[in-house]
Parts: C-alpha cells; sequence; structure tokens
C-alpha cells in the first residue's frame, strides 16, 4: 500500500441540524460520505479508505461501501476532530511508509484533480493542502468594532484533502497531543515545528457542507450536473 485515504466522518453536524450525523445525510440521495469514498475510489493511486464514523453508525457505513472496489475500513471516531483523524491513523501498518490523505466527508464533491494535485505536493515535500484565494475584504472585530483590515493577497482558505507522509503526521499529532493543542486541521500540527506544507490549488466544488444553505447549494450542483 502507498496511499491511504482516511474519510473524517464521525461529526454530529450541529451547524446542520439535520437527525443523523452530516456524513449520512443524502444529496442527490447519496449519503455525503458515499459521495466522497467514490470521488477517491476515482484516483487509481489510492490503495485503502479509512472511513471514521460515529460509533453508533459504524454497520450503516460498512454497508454504504461494501461494493467499492477500493478496499475500505471503518473505525469508530472521537469527541474532537483530531480524535478521529488519530483514529484512523491507527489503522495503518505500523512500518507504513506511504501518504495519508485526511479528507472531509463534508466536501462530497472533490474531483480527481484535487486529489492528485494534493498527492504530487505530498510526495515532493512530506505535506500538502489545498487552498482557495479569499474574496471577501476580511476586516479584524474586536467588540464589534473594526481594528484594521488584513491583506487579502496572503490570505487564503484551507481545504481537504490534506497530505502527509504517514509518519510526518503521526508524529506531528503526537507533538500537538503532547502540547495540549486542539488544531482544526491537519497542517497546523506541523506549522507548529516549521515543517513546510505545500499549498495547491483547490477548487470551488471542493466545498464544505456546514449550513443549511450548503445543503442547498449542493442539491443545486448534483441538478445542474445531471442536467448537463
Ligand atoms: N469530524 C469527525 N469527528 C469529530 C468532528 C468532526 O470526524 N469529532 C469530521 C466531520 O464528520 C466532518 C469534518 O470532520 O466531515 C469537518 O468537520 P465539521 O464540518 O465541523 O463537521 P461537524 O463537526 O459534523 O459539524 P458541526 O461542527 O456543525 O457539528
Ligand atoms: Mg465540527
Amino acid at each position: 500500500m502507498e496511499i491511504m485515504a482516511i474519510l473524517v466522518a464521525a461529526g454530529r453536524g450541529e451547524r446542520l441540524g439535520s437527525v443523523r450525523p452530516k456524513a449520512f445525510v443524502e444529496v442527490g440521495g447519496k449519503p455525503l460520505l458515499r459521495w466522497a469514498a467514490e470521488a477517491f475510489e476515482g484516483v487509481s493511486a489510492v490503495d485503502q479508505i479509512v472511513a471514521v464514523v460515529p460509533a453508533d453508525h459504524m454497520v450503516t457505513a460498512r454497508a454504504l461501501l461494501a461494493d467499492l472496489h477500493t478496499p475500505c475500513d471503518v473505525v469508530a471516531g472521537g469527541a474532537r476532530r483530531q480524535d478521529s483523524v488519530q483514529a484512523g491513523l491507527a489503522l495503518a501498518p505500523r512500518d507504513f511508509a506511504g501518504l495519508v490523505l485526511v479528507h472531509d466527508a463534508a466536501r462530497p464533491f472533490v474531483d480527481a484533480t484535487v486529489i492528485e494535485a494534493v498527492i504530487s505536493g505530498a510526495r515532493a515535500a512530506g505535506a500538502a493542502l489545498p487552498v482557495m484565494p479569499v474574496v471577501d475584504t476580511v476586516k479584524q472585530v474586536s467588540d464589534g468594532k473594526v481594528v484594521g483590515t488584513l491583506d487579502r493577497s496572503v490570505l487564503f482558505g484551507a481545504q481537504t484533502p490534506q497530505g502527509f507522509a504517514y509518519r510526518v503526521l503521526l508524529e506531528a499529532y503526537a507533538a500537538a497531543e503532547a502540547a495540549g493543542l486542539t488544531v482544526t486541521d491537519e497542517s497546523m500540527t506541523l506549522e507548529g515545528m516549521g515543517h513546510e506544507v505545500r499549498a495547491v490549488p483547490g477548487a470551488a466544488r471542493n466545498r464544505k457542507i456546514t449550513t443549511p444553505d450548503d445543503l442547498v447549494w449542493a442539491e443545486a450542483f448534483v441538478d445542474q450536473r445531471s442536467a448537463s
């Protein structure tokens, strides 16, 4: 095995406010987790998919991924995203010398172009993630008052998958845990260590489903694709 994709899907989706965990919410009749898994299945370099799901959804997840050709594993996640990522990392063989791609199942429409760019970046630099330029003017606000305007040209939004040499990420997470850090993405664990993280182009379609508005966008995206 050279590349393992970890799909983190163990969040509850509180901002979406759905009855079931967000990764199991359907768009175009297909759960977000399944959309994401199919995207990785479409990249031949990916040898294994690990879905990290709520403990009470492991059976559902296994059934959902059963007919994929890429070998799939399902594991229970944890309270924080970083706990879920580490639960996924624990499934790699001890001596794994390949890459891991950590992806939010909540980004169902990631495509092969982005996944392959991350793989190339991670092969070259040991760590890579897709980014999107920030389009709004960004203000710093404190107590309801504007404090300043940030230079947008150096600001980017981080997407997933984030790709790493497995060893590098495992050690970076161990260091982050030892320091008591809460991180919102994998890249943060390496930035503190001064390790290069290469930024590659992300995509608008690789949007994260967070609120009900995002779900409306996602349904429209699927409709428009099936119409064309
Ligand atoms: N995630 C996870 N384990 C957690 C928290 C989040 O695997 N303990 C996953 C989510 O399932 C999602 C991704 O991390 O695919 C990005 O997180 P987010 O969009 O914040 O999802 P949720 O935490 O489910 O949503 P919310 O914060 O609104 O509750
Ligand atoms: Mg969350």
